[in-house]
């Protein structure tokens, strides 16, 4: 199939190229600045901006299948205001959307949020909600994956995990106890690749998640223990968190501001893993302990090495 990968030379989005490349298919990978060293071997590259319509078209001409993986963080701070999330995750939508819909491609995939809400909490949440609308309302197949966080290479939720409760103290808003379900990307990108392989898979929106709950302050202690330390997480309460996100929104650098903390009063887990549709068993999928002592990173490290130069 030719498949293209709206921010396909992102963290999930490269290790997706692989995959696909690996089953076959003639991938292309749209983005504002692809650059070789993030993406497997031939993979063709294409330059275009999302919120600029004129600048994405071209590229969905003759494409069977196409992957809408383009994000800002959810760490973003949009400082004095939700327009960012706007132009890129709901704006951004509505391009690709048009852009498919011109070039009658066959499937579309695109990558939401848990939780995504057009009424949610936060700017990233109501923008995921707001650009499924755009999606499910459209007249293309679709189908929409909703993630927990996901961990493994190139990836910001251990590294993000590092800052917000560094080893020794971690000061955590409500002592650290919203519950992620954190997924490896390399259990996440094959679930991905069938989503254009079967028709089953039309029309769906899946909750993903990894195989283990567990509480930001569990997830701290995991990552500190793989580096030989360990934090003791005191409380902040909500409230007293609240003033000092809302004045970290201000400074440059500071990891967390309003909509951080507001993130951070909802469980990021799923009501009902849906890994199941895609043949996997939850207790097949890797735990992000067995990833941190090592086993998985070695695993990350043969495939990129087996499909680089
Ligand atoms: N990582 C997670 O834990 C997680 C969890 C749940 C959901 N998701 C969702 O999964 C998707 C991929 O996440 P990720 O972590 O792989 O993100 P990422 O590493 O930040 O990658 C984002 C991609 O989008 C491209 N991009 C950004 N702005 C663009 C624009 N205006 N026009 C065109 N391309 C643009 C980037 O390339 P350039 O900078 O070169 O443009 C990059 O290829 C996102 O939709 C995200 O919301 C991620």
């Amino acid at each position: 199939m030719k498949v293209l990968v709206v921010g396909g030379s992102g963290f999930i989005g490269s290790a997706l190229c692989r995959e696909l490349k690996e089953r076959g298919h003639d991938v292309t990978t749209l983005s504002r600045s692809p650059s070789s060293e993030d993406l497997p071997k031939g993979v063709n590259k294409v330059m275009g901006n999302v919120t600029d319509y004129g600048s994405i078209r071209g590229a969905f001409e003759g494409m069977d299948a196409v992957y809408n993986l383009v994000a800002l963080s959810p760490l973003f701070k949009p400082n004095g205001g939700d327009q960012m999330h706007d132009r890129i995750h709901r704006k951004g939508t509505e391009h690709v959307v048009r852009a498919a819909e011109k070039h009658d491609v066959g499937h579309l995939v695109q990558m939401s949020a848990l939780g995504a809400d057009p009424d949610g909490p936060t700017a990233y949440i109501r923008s995921k909600g707001e650009a499924e609308e755009i999606v499910t309302e459209s007249v293309l197949d679709y189908t929409i994956f909703r993630p927990s966080v996901v961990f493994g290479e190139g990836g910001e939720f251990i590294s993000f995990t590092k800052l917000l409760a560094p080893p020794y103290l971690s000061a955590l808003p409500g002592g650290g106890k919203t519950r992620f379900q954190p997924i490896w990307v390399g259990d996440l990108v094959p679930m991905l690749a069938d989503a254009i392989e079967s028709d089953d898979h039309v029309g769906q929106i899946y909750e993903i998640g990894g195989p283990d709950k567990l509480t930001l302050a569990e997830i701290a202690r995991m990552i500190h223990k793989s580096d030989g330390r360990s934090t003791t997480v005191v409380p902040v309460p909500m409230g007293l968190a609240k003033v000092g996100l809302t004045i970290g929104d201000a400074i440059p650098g500071f990891p967390m501001g309003k909509d951080q903390y507001r993130s951070l009063q909802f469980d990021n887990v799923t009501s009902d893993n849906d890994v199941g549709a895609f043949g996997v068993g939850v207790g097949e999928l890797t735990t992000l302990e067995s990833y941190l002592n090592g086993r998985t990173g070695e695993a990350d490290a043969a495939a990129a090495a087996t499909t680089s130069g």
